[in-house]
């Protein structure tokens, strides 16, 4: 539905992207992450058609957006990073002006403006001025008019962005609501958003792509072996060596000790379950087995693993942050 090839933006001498390359299925939600600054908006707006690429090609829902882009954007729905609302209209009155500009026929036009409006939960809000909204309202009246003339692809630029955590979740479930029936990238840059809004990700770090993948997945895959969290109370003595001879366990390391309890990681071979000779091992020697459970990596250490050896100067990226302050702004609701 979505076809990104070898796409490169420069403005003057900064690359702000360059040569991405992914592609979207029809009815899938992917993921665009990536710190401030990394490319996400630039590459957004070639792929609504708002700018030429320098080099490159982009494909929406079979039109080339260079060479088709009338029939391109016919098919496309944009929720910039700020929606283009009119202060001085109303949201029905403002909804109708997109509905006419973006070519749905007027004898259907009450209709659909009805429909969206339910759709995006602004009903209540028909007769309010567009600059007296809330941010959470102004934000649903950006996606009410993105979806306005039923578009196949659904862009969304950090679509929860500056909202409170009862506002995040409900637009969330609002574009979970919308998957169904239109293909959807939204960007952002906090992380929890992508696990749990996405099918899959794309993670952009200066430009470039890092890793596409499923957010399973790219826990998985950067988890090089599999690791154990187990807390032992071994009445003092030392359960390492025993904890060593399991097989398959190829490290074990004392993370804390708080009396007779002591926490150890334990690394194993991938692929090997070894909780059971563990559990075995602990209970057989006499010890209380107080905790036994896989430590997984989050989406958080994967993200700086990805981003970190390609960031040795945290100031390099002009406006970017360190990547280690991309996990930090969120938390509130997760
Ligand atoms: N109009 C512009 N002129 C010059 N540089 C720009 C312009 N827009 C964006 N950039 C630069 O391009 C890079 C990517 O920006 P952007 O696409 O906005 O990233 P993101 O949306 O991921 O935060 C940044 O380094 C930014 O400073
Ligand atoms: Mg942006």
């Amino acid at each position: 539905m979505i076809e990104v090839q070898h796409l490169s933006k420069r403005y003057g001498r900064v690359t702000a992207v360059d040569d991405i390359s992914f592609k979207v299925e029809r009815g899938e939600i992917l993921g665009f992450l990536g710190p401030n600054g990394a490319g996400k908006t630039t590459t957004m707006r070639i792929l609504t058609g708002y700018m030429p690429a320098t080099e490159g090609k982009a494909i929406v829902a079979g039109f080339d957006v260079f060479e088709q882009p009338i029939e391109a954007k016919r098919r496309t729905g944009y929720l910039p990073e700020t929606p283009p609302l009119y202060p001085d209209t109303s949201v029905i009155e403002y909804l109708g002006f997109v509905a006419r500009i973006k070519g749905v026929p007027a004898a259907e036009r009450k209709q659909r403006i009805q429909q969206v409006m339910e759709r995006t939960r602004i009903a209540d809000m028909a007769n309010r001025l567009c600059g007296k909204l809330s941010k959470g309202y102004r934000q649903r009246v950006g996606l009410a008019q993105a979806i306005i003339h039923n578009p196949d692809v659904l862009i969304l630029d950090e679509p929860t962005a500056g909202l409170d955590p009862k506002q995040i979740i409900e637009t969330r479930e609002l574009i979970k609501e919308l998957a169904g029936n239109h293909t959807i990238i939204l960007s952002t840059h906090i992380l929890p958003e992508v696990s749990q809004t996405c099918q899959r990700v794309v993670i952009i770090n200066k430009g470039h792509v890092v890793a596409i993948d499923t957010p399973d997945n790219l826990t998985a895959r950067l988890r090089g072996s599999e690791t154990m969290y187990v807390q032992v109370d071994s009445s003092g003595a030392d359960a390492s060596a025993a904890l060593g001879r399991v097989p398959g366990v190829t490290r074990v390391a004392e993370s804390e000790r708080k009396d007779h309890h002591v926490s150890y990681e334990i690394d194993s071979e991938r692929g090997r379950d070894v909780r059971r000779d563990l559990a075995r091992t602990i209970v057989n020697s006499g010890w209380g087995l107080l905790e036994l459970r896989p430590m997984r990596m989050s989406l958080e250490d994967i993200f700086l693993s990805l981003t970190t050896d390609e960031t040795q100067t945290p100031a390099a990226a002009g406006d970017a942050p360190p990547p280690g302050t991309v996990a930090a702004t969120d938390g509130a609701e997760s």
